[in-house]
C-alpha cells in the first residue's frame, strides 16, 4: 500500500471513530504545530457516510501580496489532507467538492456600503462583492487561512469577511494560521473571536497554527519581464520544500480536516 493510501485510510478511520464524549477544548502541540479542537460543536456520531448527499468546502487563501506563501499553504492543506477524495467517499457523492478561493481573483474594494451586510441582505453595490457573496454562500463549510501581519489577521481577508453575513452565518469551519515562532497564534485568536463571537457565529471546529522558520525559505527574484514597475522590489521568499517543512504538522492537519468532514456529513 502506498503511504498516501495508508494516510487516506487512517483519516477515514479517524473520522469514523470521532466521538463526542468530552466538552470544552483539547489543545495538542506535540508536533510543532498547535491544534486547538473545539468540542462544543461536536455532533453525536451516527451512521455517517451511508446516505448520499453532496457537500462542498471552500478553502480561502487569506493573503494576496506578491510573493505570498498563502497559496502554497492552502494547496498543501488540500493535497496533503486528501480532503476532496475523502469528502466524496464520506458523503457517498462524486459531486462533493473542495475549491480553492483566491481573494486575488475576487479583487474586492474596501467596504464602503452605506449599511452593514446584515442590513443589506445581499444587496451589495459592487459587482465583485456580489460575486464574492454568491460564491461564499454556495459552500457548506470552510477552511480559512490567514497569515499573521503585525500580530493580527491579514487586512485583505478582514475586508473580505466584512462583506459577509448570511452567506457564512453559523456554518462550520477550520481556521488555520501561519507565522513565525507561534504559527500566527495572535492572528488566529483575533480572527476566531471575530468569526465565532460576532453576529457571524461561525462554528470553528478546530484551529491550527503552523509555525514557519527562516530555514524553510529560499530568496528568489521575479522574472524581470513579468515586473513592469522597475522601482518595485523583485526579491521574494519562497518555501523551499513545503511538504518536507510542514511534515510535522500533518497529523494535526488531518485531525482538523477529519473533524470538519465528520461534522458536515453526519
Ligand atoms: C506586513 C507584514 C507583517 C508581518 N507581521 C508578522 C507578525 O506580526 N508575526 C509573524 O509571525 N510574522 C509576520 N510577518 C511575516 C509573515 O508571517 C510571513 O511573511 C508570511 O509569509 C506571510 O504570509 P503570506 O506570504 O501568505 O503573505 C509579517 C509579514 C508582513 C508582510
Amino acid at each position: 500500500m502506498t503511504s498516501n493510501k495508508v494516510l487516506f485510510n487512517l483519516v477515514i478511520s479517524f473520522i469514523t471513530n470521532i466521538t463526542s464524549s468530552s466538552s470544552g477544548s483539547n489543545v495538542d502541540n506535540n508536533n510543532g504545530s498547535i491544534l486547538i479542537q473545539s468540542n462544543k460543536h461536536r455532533k453525536q456520531v451516527g451512521a455517517a457516510g451511508v446516505k448520499s448527499s453532496s457537500k462542498s468546502i471552500g478553502v480561502v487563501i487569506g493573503s494576496t501580496r506578491k510573493g505570498r506563501i498563502g497559496k502554497d499553504v492552502a494547496q498543501w492543506v488540500i493535497e496533503q489532507s486528501h480532503i476532496e477524495p475523502i469528502l466524496k467517499q464520506y458523503t457517498n457523492s462524486s459531486s462533493s467538492k473542495v475549491e480553492l478561493i483566491d481573494l486575488l481573483d475576487i479583487n474586492l474594494p474596501f467596504y464602503d456600503e452605506s449599511l452593514s451586510p446584515a442590513e443589506l441582505n445581499g444587496q451589495l453595490s459592487s459587482e465583485n462583492a456580489l460575486k464574492w457573496s454568491k460564491l461564499m454562500s454556495s459552500y457548506d463549510a470552510y477552511i480559512i487561512l490567514t497569515a499573521e501581519y503585525n500580530r493580527g489577521p491579514v487586512p485583505v481577508l478582514l475586508n473580505a469577511i466584512d462583506y459577509l453575513y448570511a452567506e457564512i452565518k453559523q456554518k462550520p469551519m477550520v481556521l488555520i494560521s501561519y507565522g513565525y515562532t507561534q504559527g500566527g497564534i495572535r492572528a488566529n485568536e483575533h480572527l476566531a473571536d471575530m468569526l465565532e463571537n460576532s453576529f457571524l457565529s461561525m462554528k470553528i471546529l478546530s484551529r491550527l497554527h503552523l509555525p514557519i522558520r527562516e530555514d524553510m525559505f529560499v530568496v528568489k527574484s521575479f522574472d524581470s519581464n513579468s515586473n513592469s514597475n522597475s522601482n518595485s522590489n523583485t526579491r521574494y521568499k519562497q518555501l523551499k520544500d513545503i511538504n518536507n517543512s510542514f511534515k510535522p504538522y500533518l497529523v494535526d492537519l488531518n485531525q482538523s480536516v477529519a473533524q470538519l468532514l465528520h461534522f458536515i456529513s453526519s
